[in-house]
């Protein structure tokens, strides 16, 4: 069984994954770390010895909780969003180079865990390399703490890497009674594109955590960024 940890375990996706792991029939959950419980990361990863933990916190901490599972050789899956990928990307790199020798972890970034909007980032990153332009407008709950998304940061920077030029704009909706949405719209002359995703409950992240879960430690390199990279290759 993958002894798995969540941190964000009292937050609105962290009880969702504690969840599915639960109910998955290869993986036991071990603990779960959030300041609402009045448990910390490092606590967890003493007392409970996680194979993997699962970060969804917030912008401000998943960087920090990170670097203490790489450092304590536990692999990490990153679902929060809204912090700097590249600046996170770059710590992890640097602290690898400085544990050269010691046990080391691997660690699986992801915007966005569910597959169909995977999908919609693949085909629009595809529909940007043939039509003029295009923006995007992301609608989530208001609840949500960083806009514009990830999701929509990640999905403008593949369809400016497919199409060159300009990421394309990014508009943000926040409205309660919203889960995740996003509307990727593309124009050329006399016609556009739609490509919508909907996630209508929490649950459709599912099954990208646990795929990432029960492949993190595997992984040939590390880190990664994006369910596509276990999806597609
Ligand atoms: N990648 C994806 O597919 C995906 C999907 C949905 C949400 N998200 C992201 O996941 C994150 C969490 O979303 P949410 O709606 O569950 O938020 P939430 O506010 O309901 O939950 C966050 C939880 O993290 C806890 N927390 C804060 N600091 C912590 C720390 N240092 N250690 C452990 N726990 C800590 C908070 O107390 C809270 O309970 C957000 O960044 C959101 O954008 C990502």
């Amino acid at each position: 069984l993958i002894a798995v940890a969540v941190a964000g375990a009292a937050g609105r996706m962290g009880l969702t994954v504690c969840q599915a792991v639960e109910e998955a029939p290869d993986m036991e959950l071990v603990g779960g770390a959030d300041p609402r419980l009045g448990i910390g990361v490092e606590r967890v990863i003493a007392e409970c010895a996680p194979d993997v933990l699962v970060d969804f916190t917030q912008p401000d901490t998943a960087l920090q909780n990170t670097l203490t599972c790489v450092d304590a050789g536990v692999h990490v899956v990153v679902g929060t969003t809204g912090f700097d990928l590249d600046a996170m990307l770059d710590e992890l790199r640097s602290a690898a180079r400085a544990r050269q020798g010691s046990p080391t972890a691997n660690v699986l970034v992801a915007p966005n865990f569910a597959i169909g909007a995977v999908l919609m980032m693949r085909f629009a990153a595809e529909a940007a390399r043939h039509m003029q332009s295009a923006e995007i407008v992301e609608l989530h709950h208001d609840a949500k703490l960083d806009a514009p998304s990830g999701t929509a940061v990640r999905t403008a920077q593949l369809m400016a890497d497919a199409g060159g030029g300009e990421p394309p704009k990014i508009h943000s909706v926040r409205l309660p009674g919203l889960v995740a949405h996003q509307e990727v719209i593309l124009g050329d002359l006399g016609q556009t594109l739609t490509i919508r995703h909907d996630t209508i409950g929490r649950e459709a992240f599912m099954p990208g955590v646990l795929l990432a879960v029960r492949a993190v430690g595997t992984l040939v390199r590390s880190p990664v960024v994006g369910l596509e990279q276990l999806l597609f290759s």
